[in-house]
């Protein structure tokens, strides 16, 4: 079967940003000509995309809504039935190549202090993943959950979950400290055996609470891989465990739907104001799309 990469950068985030994601699909692409597997190759591009800040991902991932804390979910999958996810994870620079270690495990995730700990003990050493552009993307993102409060129209760019509108946060503020007040990385990946692989990572969405776990780690939610295809999800990860959303892509591609259709036909199931995206590939091509911005990259042989 031919090889081929397909990674994107988020929904919402800025097309232009399409260079990074380009930069990990070629090199996830590369590994597989070189005879790498498809989970090795998915497993590659995350990790350049968690290395470049721009992405809320690794490097660059989200702040909490304290503005202090930064908790980041990875997973990944194959069609050969490997998982593993980390969940909440701090202060680790690659947080997939944390959960490729699960699965040497006999888990399939590893979440909190317990994904810290596992973190250090496979060498993983102890790196903040702030970086300046997160503290200015939290502002906005604070400064725009206020005026939305106050009555201000939605513009579905960068808008917080809705959820939070009617919410007073101090209510369930679980943070250390008093009350002071999306998007995501994936790479989907065919290696010449026919094998799929998938991974996500994310530094979670607009303003979560401690703790707070979206689709990218659970399995069906945020990513699906299986003999018919592989895929990756992004966007409000609330409402796309609500809607299995990469399980009920994968099962139109099974059951015979390409890549695009499959994808299409799912994202439908989402309102506009909510961002997600998708990417998919099958065995006949791939897929990339959002009804947001979304930065994605698509390589085979033909590119
Ligand atoms: N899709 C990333 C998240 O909601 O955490």
């Amino acid at each position: 079967m031919r090889p081929l990469a397909i990674a994107h950068g988020g929904a919402a985030a800025p097309a232009g940003f399409r260079d990074g994601t380009e930069r990990a699909a070629r090199a996830a692409f590369d590994l597989l000509l070189a005879g790498g597997s498809a989970l090795d190759a998915a497993v590659l591009g995350a990790t350049l995309l968690e290395d470049d800040p721009r992405f809320n991902a690794g490097t660059g991932s989200n702040l909490r809504f304290d503005g202090r804390t930064i908790e980041m979910d990875a997973s990944l999958m194959d069609s050969e039935g490997t998982f593993g996810a980390v969940i909440g994870l701090k202060r680790a620079k690659n947080p997939i190549l944390v959960a490729r270690d699960v699965t040497r495990t006999p888990h399939l995730m590893l979440s909190g202090e317990g994904a810290v700990l596992f973190a250090r003990r496979m060498g993983h050493a102890d790196y903040d993943p702030l970086t300046a552009r997160a503290v200015e993307k939290h502002r906005r993102a604070i400064e725009k959950w206020k005026a939305l409060r106050e009555g201000a129209p939605a513009t579905g760019e960068g808008d917080p979950h809705p959820g939070w509108l009617g919410c007073d946060p101090r209510l369930y503020w679980n943070f250390p400290e008093e009350f002071r007040a999306g998007d995501t990385i994936g790479v989907v990946a065919r290696d010449s055996l026919g094998r799929f692989a998938v991974t996500n990572s994310t530094g979670g969405t607009a303003l979560m609470l401690h703790g707070r776990v979206g689709d990218s780690p659970i399995f069906g939610a945020g990513l699906y891989a299986g003999p018919a295809g592989a895929v990756a999800a992004t966007g409000e990860g609330e409402e796309i465990v609500r809607r299995l959303l990469c399980y009920e892509v994968y099962r139109r591609i099974e059951g015979g739907a390409p890549a695009e259709e499959a994808c299409r036909a799912e994202l439908e199931r989402f309102p506009d104001r909510i961002a997600v995206g998708l990417i998919a590939a099958d065995r006949n091509g791939a897929w990339g799309g959002s009804h947001r911005e979304m930065p994605f990259s698509v390589v085979d042989a033909s590119t």
